[in-house]
């Protein structure tokens, strides 16, 4: 297998691991159900849904979720080589704000896969989020 053709084969398996996390969702408030599914450099697949709260602003997007369980898994040293977002509403998502500086802890060479206002996209971190904050 060739090398574009076993990166397409990962996004394809992301994207798969991404829908079956939707579905747990827990988006009682905005009904917008968001599945992500990430790739660690050591190969291995975490998923993660949204999860919502009364008290709004407690809510945990789709990412962090799969984030946090890789890091609650594995331990600290998880590094994200990819990650890829999806939502029931077959509309435009890409990781938020805070999701982004997330990704960027764990995968600053990550690529995000996701729906852009054309289509499937896919972007480096970096590009999704310059000058991400890092303290050293
Ligand atoms: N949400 C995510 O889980 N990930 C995104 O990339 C965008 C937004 C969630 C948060 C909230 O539960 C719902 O989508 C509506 O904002």
């Amino acid at each position: 297998m060739g090398q574009r053709e076993a990166a397409e084969k990962q996004r394809a398996r992301l994207l798969r691991t991404a829908r079956a996390a939707m579905k747990k969702a827990y988006a009682p408030y905005s009904r917008f159900r968001v599945g992500a599914a990430l790739l660690t450099t050591t190969g291995k697949v975490f998923a993660g849904c949204n999860v919502e709260n009364a008290s709004y602003g407690m809510t945990n997007c789709a990412e962090r979720t799969a984030i946090f369980s890789a890091v609650a898994q594995l331990g600290p040293k998880v590094e994200v080589s990819a990650i890829a977002v999806v939502n029931d509403h077959g509309v435009p998502c890409s990781p938020c704000g805070a999701c982004r500086q997330v990704i960027y802890e764990f995968g600053p060479d990550a690529i995000v896969f996701f729906q852009g206002a054309d289509g499937e996209k896919r972007a480096h971190i970096t590009e999704l989020l310059p000058e991400g904050f890092r303290l050293k």
